[in-house]
């Protein structure tokens, strides 16, 4: 018998402060008419000084763990995707296991920046295929207003803060149906965050983007690994109900979904409210499909990022 990742659970947080456009538009040369018709944003959260990435993650999973009826302990696996931990090590998914009160479970973070969340679904979905793990719990977590430079108007109008999460567990039902993901180091020059522990002076720990060139890329890419999904599922586009997208731009979102001749109906859009969230944004715009009845059992979702290294990947799912 088929052995599938199946979706039990999802959660999501947001910190309180809301930082609209006209709030930054006092302090860069900018304007929320700017920044809305070039992105799609109109605010973002950010953080309060006491929270962390695991502390955003921690209110994500108890939600996902919740809704999954699934006690903590019964989690074999944690998965954490950030680019913001709140220390170099332990790990953001030690400290989270910590947090959660879990003993004996293997837990570790992955940074592949945006695209994190889906490498996560990708890594634990071989986990559960192969028998080695029954109950995973995958969190993206965030703190980009950490490390967004808030006197650069290119990109601290872009990003937010958050966590998202989810359960999957061993079924014979589907489930994951596939995943993708990809990386290509060559793209590093225009995306990168340096460390705290470099030379500051000549790298300020800050997101650095070729925002143009980036968004170039980015809709390349996921226009072909719609294909290659696909593909590899051999199925129809009109056979997806759902498109939950990494949300970093709606113009790359709409390009997408027209991509997949879908009607922007069909595409989960959070981006308005809560700006790039990184490695959360999926899990973020998925728990809030799930929750608001949106996305139904039974349906075909498909899942896709895109972010620095360059990495991308998609999951498509059967929810
Ligand atoms: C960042 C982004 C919104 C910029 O939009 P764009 O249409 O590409 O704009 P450009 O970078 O070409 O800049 C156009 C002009 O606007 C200016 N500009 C940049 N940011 C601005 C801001 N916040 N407000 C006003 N003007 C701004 C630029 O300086 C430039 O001015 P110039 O023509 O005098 O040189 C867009 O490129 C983008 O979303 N890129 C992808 C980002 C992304 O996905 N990143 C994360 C991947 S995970």
């Amino acid at each position: 018998m088929m052995r599938y990742s199946r979706i039990i659970g999802t959660g999501g947080y947001l910190p309180d402060d809301i930082r609209t456009n006209d709030f930054i538009s006092q302090t860069v040369d900018t304007s929320d008419s700017w920044i809305f018709e070039r992105t799609g944003i109109k605010s973002r959260r950010i953080a309060a000084d006491h929270e962390t990435a695991s502390s955003m993650a921690e209110v994500a999973a108890r939600q996902a763990l919740e809704m999954s009826e699934c006690l903590a302990d019964e989690i074999d696996l944690i998965i954490v995707a950030t680019g913001t931990p709140d220390l170099t090590y332990p790990s953001t998914a030690c400290l989270l296991q910590k947090r959660l009160g879990i003993k004996n479970c293997a837990a570790f973070d992955i940074q592949a920046a945006c695209s994190g969340s889906i490498f996560g679904l990708s890594i634990a979905d071989q986990y559960i295929k192969t028998g080695a793990a029954k109950k995973v719990l995958i969190v993206g977590t965030e703190i980009c207003s950490r490390i967004v430079d808030w006197t650069d108007r290119t990109t601290c109008i872009l990003f937010g803060d958050g966590a998202g999460a989810i359960v999957l567990e061993a079924s014979d039902q589907a489930g994951i149906l596939s995943t993708h993901i990809h990386s290509d180091g060559e793209f590093e020059d225009l995306l990168y965050c340096p460390n705290l522990y470099i030379n500051t002076e000549q790298h300020a720990p800050y997101i650095s983007m070729r925002g143009n060139e980036v968004f170039k890329v980015a809709v390349n890419t996921l226009g072909r690994i719609v294909d290659e999904t696909l593909d590899a599922n051999n199925m129809d586009r009109s056979e997806v109900d759902w498109l939950v997208p990494h949300q970093a731009n709606i113009r790359i979102i709409a390009a997408t979904a027209k991509k997949l001749k879908m009607s922007m109906d069909h595409v989960v859009v959070t981006l308005e409210s809560q700006g790039n969230t990184s490695s959360a944004s999926v899990l973020l715009a998925f728990n809030e499909a799930v929750r608001d009845g949106r996305i139904q059992r039974g349906q075909v979702v498909l899942l896709e990022a895109f972010g620095a290294g360059f990495t991308w990947g998609s999951a498509l799912i059967k929810f």
